[in-house]
C-alpha cells in the first residue's frame, strides 16, 4: 500500500464524517461520499451538519486544505471504508440494504490491491456477504481483493478523541486482509490493534452492546421487584454495590439509542435458538417502558378520582439518556406520545433541544409549577437543582430525587 493511501469514506454520518476528518488531519486524500446532496454540499463549504464537538473546526481545515472533498459518488482509491447505517426491519431483522447499495456503488471504481473495510455494526457474516458480492461482480478481483470488519465504539460527545485513542478490534476475511487493515489504521490510531477473523470482529461489537443491554435489564427487573416488595431499589443497589464484586448498573425508563437497543437482535434474528439470556433482556428492557406508562396511567387515574379533575403530568426528559438531544429510539419519548396518544394533558420537557422538531415544549421550570404528576423519564443534570411544593405527585423512574 502507498505510504499515505487515498481513501474513499462511504457514508458522511456521525461515524463516517470525524472519521474521514481525522484521516484527512494526517495527510491522506479523503472522498467522502453520501447519497444526500445537501450533506456532500455543506461539507464542501467547510462546515457539518451534525453536532459533535470540535469536530466543525477540523472539517472546515481539512476542506480547506484540499485533503477532504465530498461529492455523491465513489471515485477510485487505495482504501474504501463503509460507515452507512444498519437498522433493523420490523421483525428485527437486520436492514443489510444500506451496506450491500453501498457495496454496489464502489464496485466499478475497484481495482486490483483495493482494501475494503466494513465499520457499520453488522451481523456475522455481512463481511463476507460483502466480499461475495464484490467477486460475482468482479471476478477479476479474486486473488487481490482485501476486505476486512473493523467495528466502531466511539462515544457521541467525544468521537474525536476516542476515534483515535479507543483499541479497536480489525478481523480479516484472510490473514493479509488482517494486516493490511492493521497497517492502514496505524496511520491514525494510537490506540491497541488487535488482530482477529472478520467474524469475531463482528460479533465483538455485538457481544459489547448485548452485555450491556444484559446488565440494565437486570437492573430494571430489580426495581420492578423492589417496587412490588415495596422497597427503595436506589438504596438496595446501593448497598448490593458495597460488595467488592457487585456492580449493579441503574434502572431507567427502559433502553433507548440507535445501538444498546438494536444491536442485541442482530445476535438473537440469527442464534434464536441459542440466545435465550440475550433475547430476554431486550423483553425486560421494553417491559420496563411499558410498565412505566402503566404506572403513570394508574397514578393519573387515581388523581382524578381524588379531585375530581384530570391530572397534567410533567414528562421531565425526552432524550434517550442523559445531557443529549437524540430521540432515536428513546423511551422516555414512547412514553410520552403515549400518554399523549391516550388522552392525558401532557407537558413535554426536554432542555437538551434545541427546537421542538414540531413538539411544543416546556420548560422544566414551568412544567414543575403547572403540574400535578412529576415523572422524570430522564436522568438529566438540569433537574437535580428543581424544587417542587410538597402537593405534587412524583413519579422517579431514573433516581433523580
Ligand atoms: N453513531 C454512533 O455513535 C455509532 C457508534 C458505533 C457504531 N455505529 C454504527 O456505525 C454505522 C453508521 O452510523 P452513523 O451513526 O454514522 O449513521 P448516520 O445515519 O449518522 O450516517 C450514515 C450516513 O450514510 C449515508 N448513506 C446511506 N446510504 C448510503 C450509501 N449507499 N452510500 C453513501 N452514503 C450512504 C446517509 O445519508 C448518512 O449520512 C451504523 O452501523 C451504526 O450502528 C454508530
Amino acid at each position: 500500500m502507498a505510504d499515505k493511501p487515498t481513501v474513499v469514506m462511504m457514508g458522511l454520518g456521525y461515524i463516517g464524517l470525524p472519521t474521514a476528518a481525522l484521516i484527512a488531519s494526517r495527510g491522506m486524500q479523503v472522498t467522502g461520499v453520501d447519497i444526500h446532496r445537501n450533506v456532500v454540499d455543506t461539507i464542501n463549504r467547510g462546515e457539518i451538519h451534525i453536532v459533535e464537538p470540535d469536530l466543525d473546526g477540523l472539517v472546515h481545515h481539512v476542506v480547506h486544505k484540499g485533503l477532504l472533498t465530498a461529492t455523491t459518488e465513489p471515485v477510485p482509491a487505495d482504501v474504501y471504508l463503509i460507515a452507512v447505517p444498519t437498522p433493523f426491519k420490523g421483525d428485527h431483522k437486520p436492514d443489510l440494504s444500506f451496506v450491500m447499495a453501498a457495496t454496489k456503488k464502489i464496485i466499478p471504481s475497484l481495482k486490483k490491491g483495493t482494501l475494503v473495510i466494513l465499520e457499520s455494526t453488522s451481523p456475522v457474516g455481512t463481511t463476507r456477504k460483502l466480499q461475495n458480492l464484490i467477486l460475482k461482480e468482479r471476478p477479476d478481483l479474486k486473488n487481490d481483493l482485501y476486505v476486512a470488519y473493523c467495528p466502531e465504539r466511539v462515544l457521541p460527545g467525544n468521537v474525536l478523541h476516542e476515534l483515535k485513542h479507543n483499541d479497536r478490534a480489525i478481523g480479516g476475511i484472510c490473514r493479509e486482509s488482517t494486516a493490511r487493515a492493521i497497517a492502514f489504521y496505524k496511520h491514525f490510531v494510537v490506540g491497541d490493534l488487535h488482530p482477529t477473523n472478520a467474524k469475531t470482529a463482528e460479533m465483538v461489537k455485538l457481544v459489547e452492546n448485548a452485555s450491556r443491554d444484559n446488565q440494565i435489564a437486570f437492573a430494571n427487573e430489580l426495581s420492578m421487584i423492589c417496587d412490588a416488595a415495596d422497597i427503595d431499589v436506589w438504596e438496595l443497589i446501593a448497598l448490593a454495590n458495597k460488595h467488592p464484586r457487585v456492580n449493579i448498573l441503574r434502572p431507567g425508563t427502559g433502553v433507548g439509542g440507535h445501538c444498546i437497543a438494536v444491536d442485541p437482535w442482530f445476535i438473537v434474528s440469527e442464534f434464536p435458538e441459542q440466545s435465550q439470556i440475550i433475547r430476554k433482556a431486550r423483553e425486560v428492557n421494553n417491559y420496563k417502558t411499558e410498565w412505566a406508562i402503566e404506572k403513570i396511567k394508574n397514578s393519573a387515574l387515581q388523581f382524578e378520582a381524588s379531585n375530581n379533575k384530570k391530572p397534567i403530568i410533567a414528562c421531565m426528559g425526552l432524550a434517550f439518556k442523559p445531557d443529549i438531544d437524540d430521540l432515536r429510539e428513546s423511551p422516555a419519548l414512547y412514553v410520552t406520545d403515549t400518554l399523549i396518544d391516550q388522552g392525558f394533558t401532557v407537558l413535554q420537557v426536554e432542555p437538551n433541544l434545541e427546537n421542538g422538531n414540531g413538539r411544543e415544549l416546556s420548560s422544566a421550570k414551568e412544567a414543575v409549577i403547572a403540574a400535578d404528576i412529576i415523572v422524570f423519564l430522564v436522568e438529566h443534570k438540569g433537574f437535580r437543582s428543581l424544587s417542587f411544593s410538597d402537593d405534587k405527585h412524583i413519579m422517579d423512574f431514573v433516581g433523580l430525587t
